[in-house]
């Protein structure tokens, strides 16, 4: 197989972070019209994709993989090129398999070494990861030797600068087309600030590849001053867009309230999952003293929140 690596997808990029149940169909698709330039999807296990049957729904063009009736993955042709599928595993074989299943309808690969977990650690993933350089790189260059498609990786840091980047030259090492840090240890909760101040050394050390920023970034703002006073290439946003994913608009964002419509016309246009969208809009909207998060949290159909 040949090793594609492309540094250009990931350089000079504003980017939706992977969120677990957020960073589904009609999140990943609003980001990209408010001008997120590259998706996350969310992690998803290399078990839970195995085994999976693939079926394209003729009238909207959407991808499902579904296994016992369950829906495990969802995806549209239009985000194809943009799109990176993120896996969790601790397994190279397995890590492989997965992402061959899924090889066609997504552009690149990317390598979850950061979720603190209890079910990602006791299994080895994850976090887990960077405590075992061995098997992440191990999974890495098996992917990146046999997958045929870009391969990243998104690790947290660890105790001492000195540790981060010696892990980050060994991932790059192993031919990876971009490596993400998440500016926060493993036991480091959101609301510790992210130490911004760690990434200059990372992108020192780490020159033949880009480094994406991630953690604590809110504002459309201060990613354009990371990426002129830093050497970092890309920055992702997270909360940042789960709150509010028109941060990504260059102009600056909508309100939130608007966002959220948007996002509900997305849901309901992919079909989303009603526990799903709804999942998603209370995430949004922080307030749950709110009258909107009230009648949201009573909904029991789209129907009933579509005029949020
Ligand atoms: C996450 N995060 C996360 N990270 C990851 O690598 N894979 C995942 O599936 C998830 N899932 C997830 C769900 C939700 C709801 C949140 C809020 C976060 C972590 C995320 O990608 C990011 O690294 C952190 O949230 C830090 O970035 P922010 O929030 O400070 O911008």
């Amino acid at each position: 197989m040949t090793i594609v690596k492309n540094t250009a997808l990931y350089t000079n990029k504003h980017i939706l972070a992977p969120m677990v149940r957020v960073g589904t169909l009609p999140m990943r698709l609003l980001a990209l019209d408010y001008g997120a330039d590259l998706v996350y999807s969310p992690e998803i296990v290399d078990k839970a994709i195995i085994g999976t049957q693939r079926t394209v729904d003729e009238s909207t063009g959407t991808i499902h993989y579904t296994k016992g009736g369950k829906l495990v993955f969802q995806a549209h042709p239009s985000e194809k090129d943009r799109l990176v599928f993120q896996l969790g595993t601790a397994d190279p074989e397995l890590a492989l398999q997965a992402a061959q299943l899924v090889k066609q309808d997504v552009a690149a690969i990317d390598l979850n070494c950061g979720c603190p977990k209890k079910f990602s650690i006791v299994s080895g993933m994850g976090a887990a990861l960077l405590k075992d350089p061995e098997k992440l790189c191990k999974i890495l260059c098996t992917l990146v030797e046999n997958i045929g498609l870009p391969v990243s990786c998104k690790i947290r840091l660890l105790e001492s600068t000195e540790k981060t980047v010696e892990l980050c030259r060994m991932i790059e090492a192993t031919g990876v087309s971009a490596l993400t840090v998440h500016c926060r240890t493993q036991d480091e909760r959101p609301r510790d600030p992210g130490h911004w101040d760690q990434f200059e050394p990372i992108c020192q050390a780490v020159t033949s590849i880009p480094v994406i920023a991630n953690g604590d970034f809110f504002k459309h703002e201060d990613a354009i001053n990371i990426r002129n006073t830093t050497s970092i290439s890309s920055v992702m946003f997270a909360r940042g867009a789960m709150l509010n994913p028109s941060v990504f608009q260059p102009q600056g964002p909508t309100t939130q309230h608007e966002a959220a419509q948007a996002y509900i016309r997305k849901a309901m246009l992919v079909d989303n999952l009603f526990q799903n969208t709804k999942y998603t809009l209370m995430q949004m909207y922080e307030d749950t003293k709110s009258d909107v998060f009230q009648q949201l949290t009573r909904s029991k159909t789209i129907q009933q929140i579509w005029w949020v």
